[in-house]
Formats: C-alpha cells, structure tokens, sequence
C-alpha cells in the first residue's frame, strides 16, 4: 500500500476552492490524514529544494508561503501515480479537461495542488504536514 501528499496551494484556498476540490479527491482517493498550515520561507525552500536554482524558485517560495495550504495525506494501491493523472499537468492550460488543476488552477506556478511525484518525494514531503507519520 502506498502513500502520497496532496497539496492545496494558496491561490485555491484564496478562491475557496477546498471544499471542491476535496470532494473530487474523495470520489476517487481514501483520505488519511489531513492538515491546515502556512509554510515559513525555510520550510518552503526544503519542500521545494529540488527546484532550488531555477528561475521560478523564488517566485515559487513566495507564492507559497503567501497564505496557508492544505496537506491531504492519502493512501493506496499505485496512489502516487493515480494522483497525478488525477491532477493533470503542471501547466492548467496543458491539463487533461476536467482536471483540478484544468478546473481550479490559473498558470503554471498558481497552479492550485502540488502532488508528490515518487515514492522519495512522498517520503520526504509527507512529514513537512504529519510529522507523527513519519514512519507510516
Ligand atoms: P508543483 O507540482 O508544486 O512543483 C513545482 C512548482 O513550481 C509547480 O507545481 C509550479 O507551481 C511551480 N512552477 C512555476 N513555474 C514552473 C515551471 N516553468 N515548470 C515547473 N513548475 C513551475
């Protein structure tokens, strides 16, 4: 069984767009865990250091630390996988219609949830919201 980290960005929390986008992840996904919280400027240059360097980093740290985001923490067979073709591609305008990021995102970076992309990241990303499932 495996488990992944859903991220709602603040650009979808400012529009109020949790509740939709929760539902849509409930149809398909089993909820874990779940977390409100607003990342501090280091935290969010850990979370994101695999894109420290590149030209949107510091754009990428401000947007989001800019208000709170939501941790969904979620499990199953293949989740990881699953959850990013739920999610659609990077770029709303590239995303597979009906998407959350085609529905709820605005451009590349506000882009309206992140999702971890390997088991690595999942294993480091997960614990920035449930430290206590470190281990799980
Ligand atoms: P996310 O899946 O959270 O991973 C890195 C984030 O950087 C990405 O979504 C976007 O929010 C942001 N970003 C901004 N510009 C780019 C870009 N050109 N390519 C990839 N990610 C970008």
């Amino acid at each position: 069984m495996e488990q992944t980290l859903l991220m709602i960005k603040p650009d979808a929390v400012r529009a109020r767009r949790i509740g939709k986008i929760i539902d849509l992840i409930e149809q398909e996904f089993e909820i874990a865990d779940i977390r409100m919280k607003r990342f501090t400027r280091e935290e969010a240059e850990r979370f994101y250091a695999v894109h420290r360097g590149k030209p949107f980093f510091e754009p990428l740290v401000e947007f989001i630390t800019s208000g709170p985001v939501v941790g969904l923490l979620l499990t199953g067979e293949n989740v990881i996988q699953r959850l990013r073709d739920f999610i659609g591609a990077t770029d709303p305008a590239k995303a597979r219609p009906g998407s959350i990021r085609a529905l709820y995102g605005s451009n590349i970076q506000e882009n309206a949830v992140h999702a971890s992309d390997s088991a690595e990241s999942a294993a480091y990303e997960i614990p920035f919201f449930f430290e206590e499932r470190r281990q799980g």
